[in-house]
């Protein structure tokens, strides 16, 4: 069964293509603003400019014609609205143009379904870190659901936003990555975790306040990285513990950072559980995940009518049935 997948939530446009044992083609596009941060509309226009050139150029890599696709998927949300709405557009007019069936698609269930496919983890606790989602989901009776996250803003949209004030353009993560390898210095910053939820805008508050004063940006980046990642760590401990899975399985683009990946395999040595990194091309927002998310829950049974796939930019993971993770598949 051949599947494609589209990606639109956010910054990226990208089109995927499956079947149900390889992975055929992965188109992207990234909107990237020229100043500032990520404006809704301006992405949605990217994504209205580009997304049938990423179409077309992941079909003929993949040697197909769209009349070959055996079932559409798409990122349903959460999200930036616009740029859902784009994306919903694209996948039902492909839908009703080649009578195929569509299935709308929770972004997170994409991360982690497509990190289970490809890195071998059966039934993980995911560490979902991203520009606009922090989250720590397990599959508990039935649904993935989300045992903690966080209470204001994304860890990834935290650094982004330290790193525009700092002069450094989006996405700010791995620059900030480079200078914390250079800084000596752990200033004091706001530890905020509580239970298994976290909070990063007094991280990014009190970072911003460092800068005024003249710190330099290698400490502070330093800091903001084991400040946040020790809060990410102590979360992902505690929700191994509550929900007594021996595995994790880290997604996002946050995920590709090398320290927060060193302390989580560090501590899933010591706590004796297996850790996997969703692969780089697939760690950041992409069509395969969504493909993949599809491919199983049509498998499952979803069916859905055009009609039922407005876009939701609130959407959590736990509305949706995960039945193919089962008790004989663990
Ligand atoms: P969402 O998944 O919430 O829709 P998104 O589209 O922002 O959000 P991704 O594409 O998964 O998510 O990740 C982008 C984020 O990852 C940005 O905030 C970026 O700064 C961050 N990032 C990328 N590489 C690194 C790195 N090496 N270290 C820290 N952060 C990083
Ligand atoms: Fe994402």
């Amino acid at each position: 069964m051949i599947v494609l997948g589209l990606e639109g939530t956010a910054h990226t446009i990208s089109c995927g293509i499956i079947d149900e044992s390889r992975i055929l083609a992965m188109e992207s596009s990234m909107y990237r603003p020229k100043t500032g941060g990520i404006r809704p509309l301006d992405a949605a226009v990217h994504h209205s400019e580009v997304i049938d050139t990423v179409i077309s150029r992941a079909l003929e890599k993949a040697k197909i014609s769209i009349h070959d696709i055996d079932l559409i998927g798409f990122s349903m949300g959460p999200g930036l609205a616009p740029s859902l709405r784009v994306t919903a557009t694209a996948a039902r007019t492909i839908s009703v143009l080649t009578g195929k069936p569509i299935i709308g698609v929770n972004h997170p269930l994409g991360h982690i379904e497509i990190g289970r496919r490809v890195t071998g983890a059966i039934d993980p606790v995911m560490l979902y870190v991203s520009g606009g989602n922090t989250q720590v989901i397990a599959h508990v009776n039935g649904r993935y659901r989300v045992l903690g996250e966080t209470l204001d803003i994304g860890i990834g949209n935290m650094i982004d936003k330290f790193a525009r004030e700092a002069g450094i353009p989006f996405p700010g993560g791995p620059e900030i990555e480079k200078l914390a390898m250079k800084g000596t210095k752990l200033l004091d910053l706001p530890y905020s975790v509580k239970g298994m939820d976290t909070a990063f805008s007094g991280i990014l508050t009190a970072a911003l306040q460092y800068l005024k004063t003249g710190q330099a940006i290698e400490d502070i980046s330093y800091s903001i990285q084991e400040t946040a990642f020790a809060m990410l760590v102590e979360v992902l401990e505690r929700a191994l513990y509550v929900s007594g899975k021996d595995e994790i399985l880290m997604a996002g683009g946050v995920a590709l950072n090398r320290r927060l990946r060193d302390m989580v395999t560090n501590m899933a040595r010591e706590a004796g559980i297996r850790s996997y990194l969703t692969d780089r091309e697939y760690c950041m927002d992409n069509g395969i995940m969504i493909a993949q998310a599809a491919l199983l829950m049509y498998k499952s049974g979803v069916r859905m009518s055009v009609e039922e796939t407005a876009v939701n930019p609130r959407f959590r993971i736990d509305e949706v049935d995960a039945p193919w993770i089962t008790d004989a598949s663990r």
